[in-house]
């Protein structure tokens, strides 16, 4: 249900600024302590969520859980290990496959598994029990710097979230020394741009519809209020 259109996601950029940025993104979260899949293994595997499945109540309950980590979320790492299997991504790193197949319309079935696979581990990592509230004091000064304030960038989170047509991704990046908010459509990632994804919000039907049906809204409030780990985003800061 949830294949449909970009809308205005993040343009597609130059092959060779992505191959770059992708290459120092998966440093820095090798740096960052991020958990994932960045050693090349084969078949690539489920990573473990951080946090029980009913861990995120009642904000987003065990049922939706049960689903978007047990059923999605695998169902990319199956779908990448089925076909990949006999080609020349047998063994690479999930970010490589990710740089390899960016733009290129006849390994899209690839790219879309495999970052969609990335954007899941990232966003379990984004969230966390008990979340949401003030921001560690590193964070919130380079927050304020770039916001105004915690509001406005909680403001912009959301309407980036909010305004994704359709299925898709709202982050929080650094663009060079700054903060800024994007989205990105479907299965594409800031890792295939110029910017440092830092944190992001699953807007894809799937992460809310069973606990919220059509209130996207009441979800992305719920998880900016009670949910996102700043904590996260500061260490991706570096
Ligand atoms: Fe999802």
């Amino acid at each position: 249900m949830n294949k449909q259109d970009t809308g205005d996601s993040l343009a597609v950029i130059d092959r060779r600024d992505f191959l770059m940025a992708a290459a120092g993104a998966a440093a820095a979260f090798a740096m960052s302590g991020f958990a994932g899949n960045t050693r090349a293994a084969a078949p690539h595997a489920l990573p473990p969520l951080p946090y029980a499945e009913n861990g995120l109540e009642p904000i987003i309950t065990a049922k939706t859980m049960g689903f978007h980590y047990g059923k999605h979320h695998k169902g990319y790492v199956d779908n990448l290990n089925k076909l990949a299997a006999e080609t020349e991504y047998v063994g690479l790193a999930l970010e490589k496959i990710i740089a390899d197949t960016a733009g290129r319309a006849e390994k899209a079935a690839i790219f879309n598994n495999a970052a969609q696979i990335w954007n899941h581990t990232f966003y379990w990592q984004s969230l966390k029990p008990n979340g949401g509230g003030e921001p560690p004091a590193a964070l919130k000064q380079k927050i304020e710097a770039s916001f105004g304030n915690m509001d406005g960038c909680k403001k912009e989170l959301a309407a980036a979230a909010l305004s994704q047509f359709g299925s898709g991704w709202a982050w929080l990046v650094l663009d060079g020394d700054k903060l800024k908010v994007v989205k990105t459509g479907n299965a594409d990632t800031p890792l295939t741009t110029a910017l440092k994804p830092l944190l992001t919000i699953d807007v894809w039907e799937h992460a809310y519809y069973l606990d919220y049906q059509n209130r996207r809204a009441d979800y992305v409030n719920g998880v900016l209020d009670k949910l996102i780990n700043w904590e996260f985003a500061l260490r991706n800061l570096g």
